[in-house]
Order: C-alpha cells, then sequence, then structure tokens
C-alpha cells in the first residue's frame, strides 16, 4: 500500500517532530491539535526543528574541509563542492514547511493514509480519539505514538481495528532513528508489514530508520530494560553506594554508555521516569519497584533539565 499524506494528531513535542519527520521524508502531513493555537504552536516547533538542523547540516562540511585543510592541504573548489555534496544533507526549510497544514477538525484527515495519534497518554483521551476517527478511509492505517496504554482497547473503537498498531517513536525521532512497532491482537499482517516497511525507508537528520517488532507488554523494549536500569542507579545513589557523578562516570567508561543513567534521568524527565516505573510495578510486580528517591524528587518538583535540579543542577 502506497503511502502518501500522513495524518498527526496531537502538535505538543512528539506530534509535531513526527510531522517534521514525515515532512522530511517528502510527505505530505496534516497536523491536528485541539484548537488552531496549539496547533500553530506546534508548527513554530517545526520551523525551530528545521533552522536548527539545517544550520547543523550546513555546517558539517564546512568543518570537514577545515579539518582537512588543518592539515596544511589546499583543497580546489571542486574538491570542497564534492566534500559538501558527500556528506552535506540539503534541508530545503521552505519546501518541507509546505508539505505541512494545519487543523483542529478530525475531517481534514480523511485523505490521509496514515494517521499517527501524538495526543496526552491517558486511555481515555486516546479512546475517544479512535472512536473519532473509526471511520477514516478504508485502507488507512492508524498508529498511536503510547508509551504504555492499550493499542487493544483503543482499536476497539475502529471499524477496523485490524489497520491499527503501535509506532513507538523515541525523542526527538529526527535524532534517535528508533522506531518499536507494536501490534495488537486485532493487527493484520499487512498492516504490520506496510508500517515496518514504511519506516526502514525514511530517514531522520543523522541517519536511517530503524523498526523493531515488540509484543504490546508495558514498556515494549527500550522502556522496560532502561528505566529499571535509571531505578537501579538510583537506589545506589539512595544506598549511599557511590556518588551521582561517579555512577554515571562508572557506566560511561566501563560499560561504554554515551550517558550516565542519572543524566539521562535529569534528560527524560523524573516525572516520566517515575510514571513508567509505575507502569512497569503494576504489570511486572515487586522487582519493578519504583526508588524512593525518585518519588521524593517527583514531589520535590526537582525534575531535571526542565526545571533546572535532579540529580544535578542546571
Ligand atoms: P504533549 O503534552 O507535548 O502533547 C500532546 C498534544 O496533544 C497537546 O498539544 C494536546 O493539545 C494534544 N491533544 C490532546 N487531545 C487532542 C485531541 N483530541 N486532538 C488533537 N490534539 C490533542 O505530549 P507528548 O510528550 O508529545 O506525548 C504525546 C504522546 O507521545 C504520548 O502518548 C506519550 O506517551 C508519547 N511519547 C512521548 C515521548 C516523550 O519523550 N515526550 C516519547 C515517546 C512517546
Amino acid at each position: 500500500m502506497e503511502i502518501k499524506t500522513v495524518g498527526v494528531i496531537g502538535a505538543g513535542t512528539m506530534g509535531s517532530a513526527i510531522a517534521e519527520l514525515f515532512a522530511f521524508n517528502g510527505f505530505n502531513v496534516v497536523m491536528k491539535d485541539q484548537n488552531m493555537d496549539l496547533a500553530r504552536s506546534g508548527y513554530s516547533g517545526i520551523e525551530k526543528i528545521l533552522n536548527d538542523m539545517k544550520r547543523i547540516n550546513d555546517e558539517k562540511p564546512e568543518k570537514e574541509i577545515a579539518r582537512i585543510e588543518n592539515y596544511g592541504i589546499k583543497l580546489s573548489d571542486d574538491q570542497k563542492n564534492a566534500i559538501r555534496k558527500k556528506i552535506g544533507v540539503q534541508v530545503d526549510v521552505n519546501a518541507m514547511l509546505k508539505r505541512i497544514s494545519l487543523t483542529d477538525k478530525y475531517s481534514d484527515l480523511s485523505s490521509c493514509d496514515l494517521v499517527i495519534e501524538a495526543a496526552f497518554e491517558n486511555q481515555d483521551v486516546k479512546n475517544r480519539i479512535f472512536s473519532d476517527i473509526s471511520d477514516l478511509s478504508e485502507h488507512a492505517i492508524i498508529a498511536s505514538n503510547t508509551s504504555s496504554l492499550s493499542i487493544t482497547e483503543m482499536s476497539s473503537r475502529l471499524k477496523r481495528p485490524e489497520n491499527a498498531l503501535i509506532l513507538h517513536f523515541f525523542n526527538p525521532p529526527y535524532l534517535l532513528p528508533l522506531v518499536e512497532v507494536v501490534p495488537s491482537l486485532y493487527t493484520s499482517d499487512e498492516a504490520k508489514n506496510t508500517a515496518v516497511s514504511l519506516i526502514s525507508r525514511m530517514k531522520n537528520h543523522r541517519e536511517g530508520m530503524v523498526p523493531v517488532m515488540a509484543k504490546e507488554r508495558e514498556g515494549f523494549i527500550v522502556n522496560r530494560l532502561l528505566i529499571p536500569l535509571i531505578n537501579s542507579a538510583s537506589d545506589l545513589l539512595d544506598s549511599g553506594v557511590a556518588s551521582a557523578e561517579d555512577i554515571d562516570t562508572a557506566m560511561k567508561k566501563g560499560a561504554g554508555f554515551p550517558m550516565g543513567p542519572l543524566e539521562l534521568a535529569d534528560m527524560i524527565g523524573i516525572d516520566v521516569v517515575v510514571d513508567v516505573m509505575e507502569v512497569l510495578e503494576r504489570a511486572y510486580g515487586e522487582r519493578y519497584k519504583t526508588s524512593v528517591i525518585l518519588r521524593r524528587m517527583r514531589e520535590a518538583n526537582r525534575l531535571g533539565r526542565k526545571t533546572r535540579i535532579g540529580f544535578y543542577k542546571y
């Protein structure tokens, strides 16, 4: 099935970044929020992402040229242009923005071949949205970007539940290429295959997008492994085994992690970490017990980078 037009419901952090990703890959995008002000605010976020990415992409070949010339080698204009062509990524901000239209009405999603829901992480909100789009065009694939809620429950609101599944993107999708593809009990093989082949043909601003398949079990793959690791690191700190700096240094230098678990927690947001741990605890029991220090930090509004204090000060 060919996908040309993509609808995105919710123009917040993830919705706007997902809309940007599809526009970057040449798709027409219709982005819907609850009202036009919210949709426009998401659009401003997309402009910012595109301009930042354009600046970074424009700088990349120039940095490489400067690096080579630093050896005392003089490159000709042709050689410089060849480097620009080889490692430069053209980001045509205006062309990409033109592919995105905004709406506050579900009826404007009727021509979409794929609709991705990225509204609030609340089962009732998502069930309601699925009811409201229950009879989109017959072939449209309906995806939710939920991190923890039931796609099986959402899909039961659809006329064609076999067309729905979870596409779980990572924040920010313009740099992180992974998408967890999670079918519900209803999802057809055709919908699954269409989604996997679509994702594998896409790229973000850094590399090709990568789909992985997971069963509909809380946390899927990444959150089920990563969030408990952050939780254990928090327990280590709480019990005085090591300082935050030493825990992060140990995991970076001893286990090859690009970031330590506590600095990563500050980046994700302590509130989000606690929310996911509580989902895992409800699903899998005692061994996923939320660390007390994480709960206290949430109560004290020490949520990490966004409140400028978490395990570290910013
Ligand atoms: P957000 O709060 O930034 O944005 C949600 C947006 O949805 C808001 O603009 C809101 O007005 C809009 N919305 C709510 N109801 C709507 C409706 N009926 N129609 C249209 N728009 C509606 O939330 P965020 O962080 O973007 O998360 C969205 C989804 O993505 C959630 O399911 C979340 O679990 C998931 N997710 C979030 C990640 C993150 O790092 N923020 C990472 C991966 C998944």
